[in-house]
């Protein structure tokens, strides 16, 4: 039985992974921001799923909330032998964390990174580390892509491209540095989940529209998943195709973002 920390458990994707690691047998330490939101979710398994399932509060935007999740995870002495970086967000206007970094730069790449550093020191040997990287890397801005978003002309998905390069890159370099663990990327495609709520009039619209060639969670999350079980490093895991029985389908290829 190994333990796993997923974060953004409560996203449609990290919930999906939370399940197929507790029905595998394993402890999940699902991190969520709205505790309400983790209940009804819990409230789906059985009374012996549930005791694989704890959830802990982890605002990953906040160095405190970072910093509060690391103590009680060092406090459970237990080593951690999966991280799933899955927290995430496309927030369509532009926000700032309370230090005033943008708000999708603060989630997606710093915090994520910060996270990732301070809970090094409890990852298992062999322990396995997965970020969540995304296919808008392609339109990214290599070169700029590690600078927070300072305005003006907000673009949500060319700031979120960038931080997901950043990300990528930085995995990229994780992956040298730590030999002892298996550090790698997941890149899970276009998949249907409210990631792309915008809080827009069209957020219906174009969700009816994105379902159509979209894939579902649980489709999205099998590179996620394979990235997880892997012995590899710094390779990426692909799930671009929605044919989930191309051959290529969820299978790595070597991290060159
Ligand atoms: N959907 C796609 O097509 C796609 C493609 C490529 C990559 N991705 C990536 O896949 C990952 C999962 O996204 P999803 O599509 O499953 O979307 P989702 O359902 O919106 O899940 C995102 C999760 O991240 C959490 N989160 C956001 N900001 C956070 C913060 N500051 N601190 C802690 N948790 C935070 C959300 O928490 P709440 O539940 O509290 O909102 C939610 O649990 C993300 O990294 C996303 O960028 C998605």
């Amino acid at each position: 039985m190994k333990t796993i920390i997923i974060t953004g458990a409560t996203g449609a994707m990290g919930w999906e992974v939370a399940k197929i690691m507790i029905h595998r047998g394993n402890t999940v330490i699902a991190t969520c921001r709205n505790e309400e939101k983790a209940q009804k979710l819990a409230a789906q398994l059985s009374p012996e799923e549930l005791q694989q399932l704890q959830w802990m509060t982890l605002n990953i935007a906040e160095q405190q909330s970072i910093a509060d999740f690391v103590e009680r995870i060092a406090a459970l002495q237990t080593p951690i032998d999966m991280l799933f970086n899955n927290a995430g967000t496309l927030p369509g206007q532009f926000s700032v964390n309370s230090e005033g970094m943008e708000m999708t730069y603060a989630t997606n790449y710093w915090g994520t990174r910060q996270l990732t550093e301070q809970l090094l020191p409890y990852m298992a040997p062999q322990g396995s580390i997965v970020f969540t990287s995304s296919l808008s890397c392609y339109f990214s801005n290599r070169k700029r892509c590690f600078e927070p978003f300072k305005g003006p002309n907000y673009r949500p998905l060319f700031v979120y491209a960038n931080t997901k390069m950043a990300l990528t890159l930085y995995a990229q370099e994780l992956a040298k540095q730590q030999p002892r663990l298996h550090i790698n990327c997941t890149d899970p495609g276009i998949v249907d989940t409210p990631l792309f709520h915008m809080g827009k009039w069209y957020d219906d619209i174009a969700s009816q529209g994105l379902s159509l060639f979209a894939k579902r969670p649980v489709q999205g999350v099998v590179p996620a998943v394979r990235a997880l079980d892997t012995t590899l490093t710094g390779h990426l895991f692909r799930g671009a195709s929605r044919n989930t029985y191309s051959n290529n389908y969820g299978y790595p290829r070597m991290l060159r973002p």
